[in-house]
């Protein structure tokens, strides 16, 4: 891993920059639950080894009818009503996602059209699970330079669809879910960005890999179809070296929080809150402890979503507002790592940057719930007669 000093994003000594905030956070995901019980149905695992080794309890899983698209827009308008504001206000909008659908257009051009958004740049940027970061780090340049004012990030995953169900060391894992942050000049109210860090190390490209995985055709009765398929070559799916991974992960989550918080005259201690890339439970608590911070400072929903790559952090990150865990004046790092290898931190002194949550189980009743939970896995013939 390369030295992360290199990737300080300030600006330039002596010029005046604009400042930059966050101006609202959104999230969505989608409404079926799929319970680590549930995999072991056709896969050989079991709920106590998938908690005990990632924390992760259930995910989402996008159905079939659900597009990325669809999903983006959810927690873009999630965003967008939090701020009071409508599309037409966004100049700039940058997507970013592990479980890409088309090469081109950039699923950004298709957000903008979907958002009525002004007809400014429109881009993806491919970070992995540290995306969001990425973006929003390249969103406040922009901002502080004058070439934009209002920029839409979005991260947005369904996971679902790029997975290898047959594969107990990936499916396990990933989750479906969207997260948006919207960026503008500090002439809105919002949360400070006070220091960013980017960094990569493409010399660990070998340890996180997804290549050419076939988007999979959707049968309208099985939710997650792709888990009722004979096993596909792996070559075309995630791979992953979950040792080099783990390592990875703590050493880069710890040295950005130590960072980040140096860039704003603190020690680790002094931060209030720490919302990481939900990769999973036992990363998180590792580094953690090694930074010498409580648990509950280091935010974790990665047991009710499992990791759902670049939207992790904004959801988290939502959560957490919501929880009332971030106060006016609190100093709040957002830490992300991920293929490639890459890493990404923003500092934010937080402000009133009001979140939402667009979650459809919160509508829908107990029984009519059980219904779309059993339907997401419900295994096919094939499945069932392995
Ligand atoms: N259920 C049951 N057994 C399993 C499963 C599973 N889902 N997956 C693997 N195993 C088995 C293996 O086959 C192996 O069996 P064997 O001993 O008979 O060969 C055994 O469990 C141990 O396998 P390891 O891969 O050594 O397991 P490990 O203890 O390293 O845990 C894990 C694997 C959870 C992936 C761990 O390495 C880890 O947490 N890595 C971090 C990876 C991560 O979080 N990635 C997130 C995505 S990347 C990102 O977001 C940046």
């Amino acid at each position: 891993m390369g030295t992360l000093q290199a990737g300080a994003g300030g600006g330039a000594p002596g010029t005046e920059a604009v400042g930059c905030r966050v101006l609202a956070v959104g999230a969505a995901v989608p409404t079926p639950v799929v319970t680590n019980d549930r995999l072991a149905d056709f896969l050989d695992t079991s709920d106590e080894w998938v908690r005990s080794r990632t924390g992760i309890r259930e995910r989402r899983v996008a159905p079939p009818e659900q597009s990325l698209l669809d999903l983006a827009a959810r927690a873009a308008r999630a965003a967008l009503a939090a701020a009071g504001l409508s599309g037409g206000a966004i100049d700039t909008v940058i997507c970013t996602s592990s479980s890409i659908d088309t090469t081109f257009p950039a699923l950004a051009c298709r957000l903008q059209t979907a958002l009525g958004c002004s007809l400014g740049p429109a881009f993806d940027l491919q970070a992995a699970c540290t995306g969001t970061v990425y973006a929003a780090g390249v969103a406040r340049a922009l901002i502080r330079t004058g070439a934009a004012r209002r920029v839409l990030v979005v991260g947005v995953e369904i996971f679902s669809r790029a997975l290898d169900w047959h594969d107990r060391g990936t499916a396990v894992i990933f989750g479906d879910g969207a997260g948006a942050m919207i960026l503008g000049t500090d002439a809105d109210p919002g949360s400070d960005i006070v220091a960013v860090r980017l960094g990569a190390d493409g010399g660990g490209a070998d340890a996180l890999w997804a290549a050419d995985y076939a988007q999979v055709a959707i049968e309208p009765e099985v939710l997650a179809p792709a888990m009722a398929e004979p096993p596909r070559n792996l070559g075309r799916v995630v791979r992953m070296n979950g040792r080099e991974v783990f390592r990875f992960s703590t050493q880069v989550l710890e040295r950005l929080v130590i960072d980040l918080a140096a860039d704003g005259g603190l020690r680790p201690a002094d931060l209030a809150l720490v919302v990481p890339h939900q990769a999973n439970s036992r990363i998180l608590a590792t580094a953690a402890s090694r930074l010498g911070l409580p648990p509950e400072r280091m935010v974790q929903n990665v047991d009710h979503y499992g990791n759902t790559s670049s939207a992790s952090v904004p959801l988290a990150l939502v959560e957490a507002v919501q929880d009332g865990r971030c106060q006016p004046g609190d100093m709040i790092c957002l830490a992300a790592f991920g293929a490639g290898l890459t890493w990404g931190g923003l500092l934010l002194r937080w402000g009133p940057t009001p979140v939402a949550l667009d979650d459809p189980r919160q509508h829908e009743t107990a029984a009519r719930l059980a219904q779309i939970d059993r339907a997401a896995t419900e295994p096919t013939r094939a499945v069932r007669e392995r």
